[in-house]
């Protein structure tokens, strides 16, 4: 199948790796910014786009402007797309998928939340006869190794970061990382494809973990709890519970180390299932772009409909929740020890909606939930 590839980054260069060993893809055309490393490569996307030939055009470069032109002009045109892109697949995944029903093409997207992890596609399975009815994951390989090695390694956050940014995990700017928007965007479309309803990804809370310290992490030591940061959902019919923000597991949750992350899904007849692998790197990445790739190449079609709207509310579900502070709340704090100033308190039991709001007027505080 004659094939066309949008950026040549971490993920992308790995793609062209194992497109270019297999006998099935050809790769006509690489997108590029700047300097042509191959003979293949341009810096014209209408090179691309008006190529009859290309029949299968793979969107790896990330961000959303111009990602989603081309994406549109790629569908529009009668080409076949796989995107690992989850910013803008999180902003106008409804919009792909009409598309591509128009024009009679196919829109995958597998390698958007969970790597290597074939999530979306167990989910779509399952949905066939079935209703995914909650979630939850540890979805960000950055973050996950930054916590890691600070528990494990006592490795400080900025040279753990930094790691994280040689070994390719991170995105160009490790601010969507860190602060929990790359959670955000895989949450929302778990949401969407779990519950089969729209999502407007910004209305989704979101904690990030910038503002961890050792002294965090030696606290939760001393409590025999791991810090996560997590997406969770669950679907209460009339709305949905979801937010993402670091959480305190004792559960499964906290030995999936290093890059890994693990997504869990419950559906009505399966019950619970757990599912681990490599979430941020080039080669897991690429191996489930190139697996959209041959779901393409043997006709293998998404069929979704985004139609319902389920309103976010998470004001249902109650919780404990670690706070770090310098100042005494007497009417939030059920207990706190003290450490030169430095406050660490376990608040009384309040809605993740509650502590939310709290949070976004106490910048400099770090919060987890303690989970049961
Ligand atoms: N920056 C992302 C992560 C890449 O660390 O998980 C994979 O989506």
């Amino acid at each position: 199948m004659k094939t066309a590839l949008l950026g040549c980054g971490t993920v992308g260069t790995e793609v062209l790796r194992i497109l270019d060993n297999s006998n099935d893809f050809d790769v006509r055309k690489i997108l590029i910014r700047t300097s042509k490393c191959d003979s293949r490569a341009t810096t014209d996307f209408n090179e691309i786009l008006i190529d009859p030939e290309i029949e299968l055009v793979v969107e790896v470069m990330g961000g959303i402007h111009p990602a989603y032109e081309y994406i549109s002009a790629c569908l529009k045109s009668g080409k076949h797309v796989v995107s690992a892109n989850k910013a803008v697949i999180a902003k106008y995944l409804n919009e792909f998928i009409e598309l591509a029903k128009e024009n009679h093409v196919s829109f995958l997207f597998e390698a958007s939340v969970g790597g290597g992890i074939p999530c979306l596609s167990e989910i779509l399975r399952i949905s066939r006869f079935d209703q995914v009815f909650e979630f939850s994951g540890i979805l960000n390989g950055t973050t996950n190794y930054i916590l890691s090695l600070m528990d494990k390694q006592a490795t400080s956050y900025e040279v753990a970061l930094m790691d994280a940014q040689k070994k390719g995990y991170a995105e160009k700017d490790p601010t969507a990382d860190v602060e929990g928007i790359d959670v955000q965007n895989k949450a929302a479309i778990l949401a969407m494809l779990s519950y089969q309803c729209k999502v407007n990804v910004e209305d989704i809370p979101t904690v990030g973990i910038s503002n961890i310290t050792d002294m965090d992490i030696a606290y939760f030591q001393k409590k025999k709890v791991t810090c996560k940061l997590k997406a969770c959902s669950k679907n209460h019919g009339d709305a949905m519970t979801l937010y993402v923000m670091p959480v305190l597991c004792r559960s499964l949750f906290s030995h999936v180390g290093s890059n890994d992350n693990i997504v869990s899904i419950a559906s009505q007849n399966l019950g619970n299932l757990q599912l681990i692998g490599q979430g941020a790197g080039g080669a897991p990445t690429a191996s489930a772009v190139v697996s959209d790739c041959y779901d393409i190449l043997e006709n293998k079609t998404v069929s979704l409909k985004l139609t319902k709207t389920i309103p976010i509310d998470n004001s249902k579900e109650q919780y404990h929740f670690y706070v770090r502070t310098n100042k005494i709340d007497e009417d939030l704090f059920l207990s706190y020890e003290e450490e030169s100033g430095t406050l660490f308190a376990k608040t009384k039991k309040m809605s993740i909606l509650d502590m939310m709001t709290w949070i976004q007027s106490h910048p400099n505080c770090f919060i987890a939930l303690w989970e049961e």
